[in-house]
């Protein structure tokens, strides 16, 4: 299978690029990233040295130049495109809408009309749990049936660029699939999220910035089992079908903040209660059955022991942390947590 992955370079297309290239033997990889700030070509170094040229190729472009996506598509003609490029951070999108629009609304509808044009069979478009909004404590879980609620401007472009894949669907019987899944961690996560961020305050022993009272819920799933879904989902999923993916770990900011110092033996003290993010959603929760049921997806990660994994991985990979903390990086940070 030739596989087009754009946004390889970031947490999630890295990893899913290396489940295929260790469970996919027939399977050759092109890599399509514009390598923003979050794009890191040194996620696949080994990969590139060892199967580069045979298995894995790399192009740096954006999703939304079309001429580029179309000569890309005519020389790899791959038999499927998997759509992991995005802006994906909620607090940049809070301050500065419009990069989200461009590549998650925009960039998406070029991507498929290339695709559309140029006969690609398979298109998965990888979204996220936020397009449905937020739970209360009591709601059930979101299933693929909730309607498309979102709060800050990165669900709003992400839910922008679903009704646009549902759109080519319904009109064009483009043969798309979505999936949606919630809150992901592991290896190679840029550490502007939660998690990673935590870990490296942790071993700083600077402050633990926890936005409003610490409440907030989300369900976190180790990026394997995403991966896995995807996987799933790509090879036996239903042309139009949109499948929710989960972790079956429901946890408080608190609790995942809490359980990483006790991880990284650091005191709570390092705690800091800052302001809250705007809009904040304040619980998400996924209901995967129909993934369940249709493609076999369950995850195999239970959250404390992923969570202990993955602080391993960032220990033995602290020169990788180092490596991303750049200018930009650093300058989003000081100005975001310095108006908080
Ligand atoms: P990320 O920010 O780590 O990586 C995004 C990648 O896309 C980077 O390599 C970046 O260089 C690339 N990119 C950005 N704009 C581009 C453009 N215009 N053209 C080509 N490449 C571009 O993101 P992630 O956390 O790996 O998320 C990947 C996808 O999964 C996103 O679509 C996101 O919405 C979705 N998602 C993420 C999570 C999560 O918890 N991280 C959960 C559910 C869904
Ligand atoms: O749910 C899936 C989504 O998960 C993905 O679609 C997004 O791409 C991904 O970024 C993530 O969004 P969140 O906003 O849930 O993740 P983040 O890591 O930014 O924040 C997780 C929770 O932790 C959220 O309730 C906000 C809180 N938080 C976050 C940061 C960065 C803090 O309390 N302090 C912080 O410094």
């Amino acid at each position: 299978m030739r596989l087009l992955i754009t946004g390889g370079c970031g947490f999630i297309g890295t990893n899913f690029i290396r489940y295929q290239i260790a469970n996919h033997p027939q399977t050759t990889v092109l890599n399509l990233d514009k390598l923003t700030y979050a794009g890191n070509l040194l996620n696949l170094a080994d990969i590139e040295k060892e199967h580069g040229g045979t298995r894995y190729f790399f192009e740096k472009a954006d999703i939304a130049d079309a001429t580029a996506v179309q000569s890309i598509l005519k020389k790899f003609s791959p038999d499927a495109i998997i759509n992991f490029a995005a802006e994906s951070h909620v607090d940049r999108s809070i301050s500065d809408p419009a990069p989200f629009v461009t590549t998650n609304v925009l960039g998406t509808q070029v991507l498929m009309q290339a695709a559309r044009d140029a006969g690609i069979p398979r298109f998965v478009h990888i979204s996220t749990d936020e397009v449905y909004g937020s739970l209360k404590a009591d709601e059930p879980a979101f299933t693929e049936q909730n309607p498309l609620l979102p709060n800050s401007p990165y669900s709003a472009s992400k839910a922008g660029a679903d009704l646009m894949v549902r759109a080519f669907v319904e009109t064009f019987g483009f043969p798309a699939i979505i999936t949606r899944c919630s809150n992901n961690y592991g290896p190679y996560q840029f550490p502007e999220k939660l998690i990673p961020l935590m870990i490296s305050k942790a071993w700083e022993e600077g402050n633990l910035p926890v936005y409003g009272d610490g409440l907030n819920i989300r369900d976190w799933i180790h990026v394997e089992d995403h991966c896995h879904g995807i996987d799933l989902a790509l090879r036996t999923g239903k042309e139009g079908a949109i499948y929710n993916f989960g972790g079956n770990a429901e946890r408080s900011n608190i609790d995942v903040v809490k359980a990483i110092l006790k991880l990284t033996g650091k005191p709570e003290s390092l705690i800091t209660y800052v302001k809250d993010r705007p809009g904040h959603d304040k619980r998400y929760a996924m209901d995967y059955s129909l993934a369940q049921r249709e493609l076999g997806y369950t995850p195999a990660h239970s959250f404390e022991q992923g969570l202990a994994d993955t602080l391993k991985w960032y220990e033995n990979n602290k020169e990788w942390l180092d490596n991303v903390k750049s200018g930009a990086y650093m300058e989003f940070m000081s100005r975001w947590y310095g108006e908080r």
